[in-house]
């Protein structure tokens, strides 16, 4: 790879998913067309929320989604961006969407071979504070022969051919894996492209972060309260751990990708399968940490390995590098 001095031979993101594709065999030139789509989608999703307070975009748009929660103004906007730009690209046949209660079935004509499943905007509760947001996506294969089924998306994580997020903050990243390593690109706000800035990202073997919303802790179950108290209360009189949560898992993701620990959210006594939903959320971010090098677990399975019933299904999710998560695993089976 290039020195420090090179930066006139930009790597845009359109160009390294090409050439990333020579080694990817599912990586086709569809599929880097339909990528090519979700970056343009981030592009406009970064716009919005970047002048949101300006625009009147801020507040509420006074709907509820499937899962009872108040959309934010944000949250239909994003979802009707990426909805409109991924069926125009002509590459999708099924979407699946968190705002929405159905699938989106693409009519012929305007249909491919990929189904996406996304969080049109992550965290969007913090967006009145100005805190970090994402979008968060997963793309599946149609099955052989099918013309675009709900069947296509209840497929196990492993089946899924890319997936990534972007994250609105200081700046805009994206993170993205198509099965062979994870990379990162941020957006040239003057050029309005995505730039390879990190290059093959792997999690450290070990942390010293956990990012849980521990506030919930008289609902967790006795594996993960005991996790927690090993790691703050360290056994062997070593440094306990520092606490990081943001409440985005898209920003949270993002800082364990980089900075290594663990992130959590458990499925607890009130709620069986904890709050994140596997499609959008669990699946994506768990292909992501696998590709880094990391785990993602339910506390007793591999996420990835799981076959979804609902396109809406809930799932508990501890993610990050190998040390942290195989304990809590370990705390699983005691
Ligand atoms: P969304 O804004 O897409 O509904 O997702 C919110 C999720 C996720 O971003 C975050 O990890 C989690 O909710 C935080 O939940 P708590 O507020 O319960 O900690
Ligand atoms: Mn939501
Ligand atoms: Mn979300
Ligand atoms: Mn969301």
């Amino acid at each position: 790879s290039e020195g420090p001095n090179s930066n006139t031979n930009l790597q845009t993101v359109s160009r390294h998913i090409l050439e990333d594709g020579h080694n990817s065999p599912e990586a086709s030139g569809d599929l880097s067309l339909l990528l090519t789509s979700v970056t343009l989608t981030s592009k406009f999703i970064a716009n919005n929320v970047r002048k949101a307070r300006l625009i009147n975009l801020i507040g509420l748009a006074g709907e509820t989604n499937v899962q009872g929660e108040d959309q934010k103004k944000l949250d239909v906007l994003s979802n009707e961006i990426m909805i409109n730009s991924l069926r125009a690209s002509g590459k999708t046949a099924v979407l699946v969407s968190e705002e929405l209660d159905d699938p989106v079935f693409i009519e012929e004509g305007k249909r491919g071979k990929y189904c996406v499943t996304f969080d049109p905007l992550d965290g969007s509760s913090n967006i009145d504070a100005g805190v970090n947001v994402g979008t968060i996506f997963g793309i599946y294969k149609v099955r052989d022969g099918s013309k675009g089924e709900i069947e296509d998306v209840l497929q196990e994580g492993s089946k899924m051919v890319a997936a990534g997020y972007t994250m609105y903050g200081a700046s805009t990243n994206l993170v993205m894996t198509t099965g062979s390593g994870v990379n990162g690109y941020t957006l040239d706000p003057a050029l309005g492209e995505f730039i390879l800035t990190h290059e093959n990202i792997t999690l450290p073997e070990k942390g010293n972060i956990y990012s849980f919303n521990e506030g919930n802790s008289k609902f967790f179950h006795e594996p993960v309260n005991k996790y927690l108290d090993s790691i703050k209360n360290p056994a062997d009189g070593s440094k306990p751990y520092s606490a990081r949560y943001i409440g985005s898992m898209v920003a949270d993701v993002h800082r364990t990708l980089l900075y290594g620990g663990i992130f959590g959210y458990p499925g607890d006594k009130k709620t069986k399968d904890g709050k994140l939903r596997i499609l959008y959320e669990g699946f994506p971010m768990a292909m992501l940490t696998e590709q880094a090098g990391g785990i993602a677990t339910t506390g007793t399975q591999r996420i990835l390995d799981i076959k979804p019933k609902s396109i809406h299904e809930r799932v508990p999710v501890f993610l990050g590098s190998k040390h942290e998560v195989n304990q809590v695993i370990d705390f699983h089976k005691a």
